[in-house]
């Protein structure tokens, strides 16, 4: 249940229990307007310019805050401009710590920190037990910024433990659950300071808007300084998206839930198969972060997960080029499965395994779909 003691999946299918009290609609307007007028006493009444935040966005941030029991919630026009406000907090001579394989545009602006900036930053190697313990200084690190599942190998950091790290090193935690919309983990109750989405990916869900947000588990200073972050780089999702990113959400628990069940009959279907050296999916017993993911998550382990191909890169680009249903492109939570042979996307910098094909699993039917990769699989090895 949520603040206002509605369920998740009500609140979403009525877009924050919305009703126009004067003319009655039942979807809330777009708010195209950049400019606000000043009332007789010269006084704002509520909104001035719209590079600060706008009415449909601030009512995507309250929907956003109650699903994720939010203190507040800012909606960026891309997930990486929510990334990019969060990280302007950080100063020269601050230590991070972040996982080696992680989301490679947000790896990228950590190193252009750590390069350009004076920020340490320390990468963890998310598979191993304790690395995160071992990389966090306490006393010295201010950030913990942590991926969970870590895309796109999908290995479970446990929220609860990272944020126990942080606590005690003093640290702030922020968790990007771009992959764990908060229909199934909810990063704030499981101790994150910061919770980050990339609502282009599920929240969205229909590949056809880009969006990011942040949700904060307490109003303090550094939420104030991303607030003027947004503001100062323009980084602000437009009234248009804001409209239809609260469009996409009204269906995020119904899509989720054939999305985390289509993933796990395919991850059923090609774990042991011939060819398939490994499949990497937390909703199965064999995966190491399968108890983690069991117990953080709910309703589903996501519908992510990677096929380690037999015959490594050529092979796996080859499968990627075969499918007939999957889509052979980039991005991940929308209703249309895609899939990607990761390093190539990533290019030289890339930690992902050179066998990897990621997959986005979207809703149709999970038959099809498995006997898409079946028949790619049989035309590509
Ligand atoms: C896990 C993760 N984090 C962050 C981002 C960046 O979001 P955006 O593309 O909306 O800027 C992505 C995009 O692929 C992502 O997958």
């Amino acid at each position: 249940m949520t603040g206002n003691d509605l369920s998740l999946d009500t609140l979403l299918a009525q877009g924050g229990h919305f009703v126009d009290r004067e003319t009655g609609a039942v979807v809330p307007p777009v708010h195209a307007a950049t400019t606000y007028a000043r009332n007789s006493r010269y006084e704002l009444t509520g909104y001035g310019y719209s590079r600060d935040g706008n009415p449909t966005g601030a009512h995507v941030e309250t929907v956003l805050a109650k699903l994720e029991g939010a203190a507040d919630a800012l909606v960026f026009s891309s997930g990486m401009a929510a990334i990019a406000a969060f990280f302007d907090t950080v100063s020269a001579g601050e230590h991070i710590v972040a996982p080696r394989v992680m989301y490679y545009g947000a790896a990228d602006l950590l190193r252009r920190l750590a390069d350009r900036r004076g920020v340490e930053v320390e990468f963890f190697d998310a598979s191993q037990p304790g690395a995160l313990e071992t990389a966090v200084r306490p006393g010295r690190t201010s950030v913990v910024w942590i991926e969970t599942c870590v895309n796109p190998t999908w290995d479970v950091i446990d929220v609860r433990a990272a944020a126990e790290v942080a606590r005690e090193a003093g640290a702030v935690l922020g968790v990007d659950a771009t992959a764990t919309p908060p229909v199934t983990l909810r990063a704030l109750e499981l101790g994150a300071d910061i919770v980050f989405h990339s609502a282009t990916k599920y929240l969205g869900g229909h590949s056809d808007l880009l969006a990011g947000a942040l949700a904060t588990g307490a109003l303090n200073e550094r939420w104030e300084e991303i607030r003027a972050a947004r503001t100062r780089t323009g980084g602000v999702l437009g009234a248009f998206e804001a409209w239809l990113l609260l469009r996409g959400m009204r269906t995020l628990h119904l899509r989720y839930e054939r999305q985390a069940a289509n993933a796990l009959a395919i991850a059923r279907h090609f774990e042991g198969r011939a060819g398939i050296e490994a499949v990497l999916y937390p909703g199965l017993a064999s995966h190491a972060g399968h108890e983690t993911a069991k117990r953080q998550m709910e309703g589903g382990f996501g519908a992510m997960l990677s096929l380690l191909v037999e015959g490594g890169a050529e092979v796996a680009k080859r499968v990627a080029t075969r499918t007939r249903l999957f889509v052979p492109a980039t991005s991940l939570g929308g209703v249309e499965s895609l899939i990607e042979h990761r390093a190539t996307v990533e290019g030289p910098l890339s930690a992902v395994p050179a066998n990897l094909l990621r997959l986005s699993v979207g809703i149709e039917r999970a038959d099809e779909l498995i006997a898409d990769l079946e028949q790619a699989l049989a035309r590509g090895s």
